[in-house]
């Protein structure tokens, strides 16, 4: 099967797949789960190893269905591979930089830094889930000591709703112009308007002058609000949030589209430039065939790059 169709099949069986470990979160008994995942993280990864998929530093299924519609390991890794070109073409990303990963998941981009990366390059990720967290830990850290991650325990319905903090007021635990190179990959759409102009402020702070930071977003704007008009976006955003377009009113940030005005006017506030342009993806519009799903840069979501000065 091509790469191509494994990204559709991904897409499709990956909806399935989720539901499925969600409907067992919700109806197990809490005290089964921990064995319930370990035994599906064997069964999953011994499949994987017969159809010799496997690579140490892709994680199990079930966590990479955290991240996206990840089924196909092999999909899992060519996105990142392609992001990581991305970070290289479009912003001269180096060996030796200094690299923090804002929401980093399973550490997915990680991985793929890791033959990016030398050995006086470093990465920091956090992210508000444990779990992931503690994958990275012990699969990445332990053989790449410049590869580090935070567990943050910061309130998130979606992703971490017994947490602590509040991500609008959240001050990332790095000191102040620390990184060449900050990148928010799939975050921002999960997260509310205030959220998200704390995490762009806290970007420029931690950002050295200089560097660049790489987000990405669901943008409203004319070419993308006729797509969610016309039923063609993924996801499908049906509600308007004020100006914003949301996935659930039950929880907003479970999936949310930004205006682009919003979103350039947080930049401007947080004293960011953009460097134009903006390099819109497939996401309000997939129907344009997609081969094109993770192509050319591994992300469906439109892209802002930025510079502090
Ligand atoms: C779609 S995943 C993307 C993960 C990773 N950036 C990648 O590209 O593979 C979204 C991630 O954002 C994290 N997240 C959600 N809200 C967050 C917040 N307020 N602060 C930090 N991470 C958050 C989730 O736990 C999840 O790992």
């Amino acid at each position: 099967m091509s790469l191509t169709a494994c990204c559709l099949f991904s897409m499709v069986t990956a909806e399935t797949a989720g539901w499925l470990v969600a409907f067992a979160k919700r109806h197990a008994p809490p005290p089964a789960l921990p064995i319930a995942a370990r035994v599906l993280d064997a069964t999953t990864n011994s499949l994987e190893w017969i159809v010799r998929r496997t690579d140490p530093l892709t994680p199990p299924f079930r966590l990479r269905l955290h991240v996206g519609p990840f089924v196909d390991p092999r999909v899992y890794r060519a996105s990142a591979e392609r992001n990581v070109g991305a970070f290289r073409e479009l912003c001269a990303l180096r060996p030796e930089m200094s690299f923090l990963d804002v929401g980093c998941g399973v550490g997915r981009v990680a991985s793929a830094l890791t033959r990016y990366l030398s050995a006086a390059g470093t990465y920091d990720g956090f992210d508000v889930v444990r779990e992931p967290v503690e994958w990275c830990l012990r699969e990445i850290s332990s053989c790449f000591p410049n590869f580090q991650f935070q567990y943050i325990d910061s309130f998130s319905k979606r992703y971490n709703p017994r947490g602590d903090g509040r991500s609008s007021e959240l001050v990332f635990p790095y000191d102040d112009d620390g990184f060449d190179f900050v990148f928010a990959g799939s975050i921002y759409t999960h997260m509310l308007p205030e959220e998200v102009a704390n995490y762009v402020a806290e970007t420029a702070r931690v950002l050295k002058p200089g560097g660049t930071t790489f987000a990405t977003f669901c943008l409203l704007n004319e070419r993308s609000l006729a797509g969610i008009s016309a039923g063609l976006s993924s996801p499908s955003l049906p509600h308007a949030h004020g100006e914003f377009r949301i996935r659930d009113p039950a929880d907003p940030g479970s999936f949310i589209a930004q205006p682009e005005q919003f979103v350039r006017e947080i930049y401007r506030k947080a004293k960011l430039r953009i460097d134009e342009p903006v390099i819109y993806g497939s996401w309000a519009d997939v129907s344009r065939k997609e081969p094109e799903i993770f192509k050319p840069h591994g992300f469906m979501q439109d892209i802002v790059i930025g510079s502090k000065p």
